[in-house]
């Protein structure tokens, strides 16, 4: 669906993506991870044209994407990014009916696909089309991103830290969401992250990007359990650490894990050295 070859960007003779080459099949959901300026937005611009590369070629279902029109491309590719971008004098209704209206299509046709995308992405839309973006939370907004992405039926889909700004609970209950979207609607995702656990969750493919060359392509399991280097080994470790040590909502959940696992095992101790007593 998606095939880099040998892709250089370069801004003033630096190397930013460095001779770049890997494939994303039709319906796969390949994440993006890497340390911040390691190159993962500009490899996602790439693909709809937003960045054009210094040299390679990037082929979009077999064509190579240069001599697609630009405009053509990114209505075809739907783009969520971590800020939203929503057009805050436009309603929810409208945000999502851009694109379908740009393609020409129909009124009542934009109408019934807006109203069906509403559904889809858990925002009814009786309660929000007349809305304007400031009225909603940024998890109704990054829900109408998402919604406004699919609007113009793109077989692929570019997610860039999407979730990022997102409180623990609305991010994993979105994550949650776009899994059983993808398990309905087989759009090919590219997702970009800094979130180990992120990307574990949702990959197929989990793509690990270093100074704007890839270290390892490879299932999340393979990549947990065969890391390709010490550079992956360390940043999954470091990854797991912070969890460890820095999630609030994590940390009292475990906490109070903890307590129940030792008060169950005291319990058990004490059942077993009361039946103990009693031989
Ligand atoms: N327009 C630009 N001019 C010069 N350098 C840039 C430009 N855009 C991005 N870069 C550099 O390219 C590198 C990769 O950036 P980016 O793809 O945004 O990284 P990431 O999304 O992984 O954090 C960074 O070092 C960034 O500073
Ligand atoms: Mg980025």
């Amino acid at each position: 669906m998606i095939r880099f070859e040998n892709v250089v960007k370069k801004y003033k003779q630096q190397d930013v993506i460095d001779g770049l080459s890997f494939e994303v099949a039709p319906s796969e959901f390949v994440v993006l991870i890497g340390p911040s300026g390691c190159g993962k937005t500009t490899i996602l611009k790439m693909i709809n044209r937003l960045i054009i590369p210094t040299s390679g070629k990037i082929y979009i279902k077999g064509e190579d994407a240069a001599g697609h029109d630009k405009y053509e491309l990114r209505r075809n590719i739907g783009y969520v990014i971590q800020s939203v971008g929503l057009f805050p004098h436009m309603t929810i209704g409208e945000n999502i009916s851009l694109v379908p209206s740009l393609q020409g299509k129909g009124r009542k046709e934009i109408a019934q696909k807006c109203a069906a995308l509403m559904e889809t992405v858990g925002l009814p839309p009786g309660d929000y089309i007349d809305r304007y973006p400031a009225q909603l939370s940024g998890g109704q907004q990054q829900r109408v991103g998402v919604a406004r992405a699919l609007a113009g039926d793109p077989e692929i889909l570019l997610m860039d830290e999407p979730f990022s700004a997102l409180d623990p609970i609305t991010r994993a209950y979105l994550q949650e969401e776009l899994l059983s979207l993808q398990t309905r609607l087989k759009k090919t995702i590219v997702f970009v992250t800094h979130d180990m656990n992120e990307a574990v969750k949702l990959a197929n493919k989990i793509c690990i990007i270093n100074g704007g060359k890839i270290v390892q392509y490879d299932t999340p399991e393979n990549i947990l359990r065969n890391p390709a280097c010490d550079f992956v080994r360390e940043f999954v470790a470091l990854q797991r650490n912070d969890l460890a040590l820095g999630d609030e909502q994590e940390a009292p959940r475990r906490a109070a894990l903890g307590g129940l696992v030792s008060r169950a095992v005291r319990g058990a101790r004490n059942v077993f050295s009361a039946l103990h007593h009693r031989k």
